[in-house]
């Protein structure tokens, strides 16, 4: 029998699709190829005005191709070979063997989620699970003094207005934002009330804030306090996610999805602030004043720690079969 027949397909794409992408967009499609996988680009799906370069997709397909990895791990199957792609469209093709072995961070993926809500203040066992993080990957720097993340708190709330007064930048985080209850793809994709850990009155206000009222708010000065992440960065720890420059996005998205798995299986709840290593102007105060190494590059930075609050668990992603293409239509999609 074929390692690969469709139920397994289903199967894997269904652990593949829990992997983090950025504004929960999930840009990557799944194609049988024989014993192996293509991964495709769902080529609608991208975020010009936040993401120009394509960088933080092609960082989110490479956190699916770990999710998925890690799901034929579970299965005794592995990828042999990773064939990244020339072109834009397929992304990659993984060459799918026999001999896998359940993945260490595997109990982590049902389980990992963002959070968006505050923190408790890190007593010592928290503590103890930061050095373990901080031990375990080379690839992150772990800030838990109070008056650094206040600091880092402060600069990235500088860094989230400087974003959303770019108006197409806050346009585009609004269409992937699913506030209202009737929205189209509520359930299915971007980010919901419940994952913004927003009540319905909070959401609500969130879309009238980010919408409509946003330049009488800002040229009256309440766009700034009204928006501020700040408290709930300040509450936790920061860690500084940083990896070789010239990596390839595919590569780093890898690595992300694994360093997330890493503090979900130390039980820290967490959530990138992208805003801290996309403006410029943050991304190079924190590697001058953190020690970022010569040669690596900051990719994102998370806040983390203990919640506040329960976690969600529920996973808002599109359905599988959505996810499984057939060769038919990666044709018609490419040539969209
Ligand atoms: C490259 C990348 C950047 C992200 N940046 C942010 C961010 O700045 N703020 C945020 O709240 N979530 C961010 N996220 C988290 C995604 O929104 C989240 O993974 C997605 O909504 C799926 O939800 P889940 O992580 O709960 O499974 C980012 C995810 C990725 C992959």
């Amino acid at each position: 029998m074929a390692m690969l027949d469709r139920p397994v397909v289903e199967e894997l794409v269904a652990e593949a699709r829990l992997a983090p992408s950025v504004h929960n967009i999930q840009p990557t499609r799944w194609q049988r190829d024989g014993e192996a996988l293509l991964v495709l680009a769902d080529d609608t799906r991208q975020l010009p005005a936040a993401d120009p370069s394509g960088h933080d997709v092609r960082l989110s397909h490479g956190a699916a191709i770990e999710g998925m990895s890690i799901a034929l791990g579970r299965r005794g199957l592995r990828i042999g070979r990773i064939e990244i792609a020339s072109g834009p469209n397929p992304v990659a093709r993984l060459v799918v063997e026999a001999g896998g072995a359940p993945d260490s961070l595997a109990a982590a993926v049902a389980t990992r989620m963002s959070w968006r809500g505050a923190f408790q203040p890190p007593d010592d066992e928290t503590q103890g699970r930061l050095e373990s993080l901080d031990s375990e990957r080379d690839d992150l720097i772990v800030i838990s003094q109070r008056d650094a993340v206040t600091a880092i708190a402060d600069l990235g709330n500088r860094a989230a207005y400087h974003a959303l007064c770019d108006d197409a930048q806050r346009r585009e985080l609004l269409h992937w934002m699913r506030l209202r209850q009737g929205d189209a793809g509520n359930g299915r994709d971007g980010l919901d009330a419940e994952a913004l850990a927003l009540g319905r009155v909070e959401a609500l206000g969130a879309a009238w804030v980010l919408g409509p009222l946003f330049p009488l708010l800002r040229r009256i000065g309440l766009a700034a306090p009204l928006t501020s992440d700040r408290a709930k960065t300040a509450s936790g720890v920061i860690a500084l996610f940083h990896r070789p420059a010239g990596e390839d996005p595919i590569e780093t998205g890898q690595a992300f999805y694994r360093a997330w798995l890493t503090m979900e299986r130390l039980r820290l709840a967490a959530c990138p602030v992208s805003v801290l290593a996309d403006w410029p102007e943050a991304n190079r105060m924190l590697v001058a004043q953190h020690g970022v190494p010569t040669g690596r590059r900051l990719v994102n930075v998370f806040r983390l720690g203990v919640a506040a609050g329960a976690p969600s668990t529920r996973h808002v992603r599109l359905p599988v079969q959505e996810l499984i293409t057939e060769p038919s239509e990666m044709r018609s999609s490419a040539a969209r």
